[in-house]
């Protein structure tokens, strides 16, 4: 991926690790289009930085991805990159009568949304030079964690769903980056932001933005603190790492 002239649209752009991103592409000479439901912090980002564009969507409503597939590609004949970054962790509690609801609203947003956007996107995305898709996964993709297991499943997902599109799209000319966050402070799930133990927002950003500058850009954009969940399996320390991230709290 190219780390300047690029047109890329963030899902979830309005906080977090998305919004980060697209503040850090924006001023570093990318054009930048943000994704989110809160039209109010959308209104705040393209005010603070001139160019920056934004759309306020719920990626979860099947209908409205479709459309607003059209009308990107039409604003923004130049789009090139994609990062589906849009996400949501909530606790499921089997014991109680709700989880199939946070179940079915998680697996919507992180996985049947990317889906959605990519094959709204795809054929304007085979037409343009440097086209890269820019999917999210987790950590918690090779680890699960038990209290969140819809969440996690669908990161596992995301991980498979990246291998198979980079081999199928790559002969296009379409590059598939797969970015595993470790758990990084953000307001993704209550008291992460405030958690000493978990990875400070700007320290995760410097890391991850420093891979994707290599040329050519990894596959897998992995901090150092994610490899204890990514390098689990090969290293032949699943089952402890597992025990560990749920043994906590
Ligand atoms: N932070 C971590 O520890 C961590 C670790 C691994 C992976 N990740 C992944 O990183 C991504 C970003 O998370 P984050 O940590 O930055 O959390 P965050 O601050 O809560 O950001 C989530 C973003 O997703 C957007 N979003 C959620 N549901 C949406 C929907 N239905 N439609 C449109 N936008 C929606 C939110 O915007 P609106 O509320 O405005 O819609 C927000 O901008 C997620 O995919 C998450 O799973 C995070």
């Amino acid at each position: 991926m190219k780390t300047t002239g690029n047109t890329i649209l963030v899902t979830g752009g309005t906080s977090g690790i998305g919004r980060a991103l697209a503040e850090r592409w924006h001023a570093t000479g990318n054009r930048v289009i943000v994704v989110g439901r809160r039209a109010e912090l959308i209104a705040e980002l393209t005010a603070a930085h001139p160019g920056m564009s934004g759309y306020a969507l719920d990626m979860a409503d099947a209908a409205a991805v479709a459309d607003f597939g059209v009308r990107v590609v039409h604003d923004h004949p130049d789009l090139n990159v994609v990062v589906h970054n849009a996400g949501i962790m909530e606790a499921e509690n089997l014991a109680g009568d709700d989880w199939l609801a946070v179940a079915e609203r998680t697996v919507s947003t992180n996985l049947l949304a990317p889906i959605r956007l990519t094959a709204a996107l795809l054929p304007h995305l085979r037409r343009v030079s440097d086209a890269a898709i820019v999917t999210v996964s987790s950590g918690l993709a090779f680890v699960p964690l038990t209290k969140t297991p819809t969440y996690c499943a669908t990161k596992a997902a995301i991980h498979s769903w990246s291998l198979s599109l980079r081999r199928e799209l790559g002969r296009s000319g379409i590059e598939v980056i797969e970015l595993a966050p470790p758990a990084v402070q953000t307001d993704l799930m209550p008291g992460h932001k405030a958690n000493p133990n978990i990875l400070p927002l700007p320290v995760f950003i410097d890391e991850a933005l420093s891979q994707f500058a290599q040329m050519p850009t990894p596959a897998e954009i992995l901090v150092e603190r994610v490899m204890f969940q990514r390098a689990a399996e090969r290293e032949g320390r699943f089952q402890s790492a597992f025990d560990t991230i749920n043994s906590r709290g």
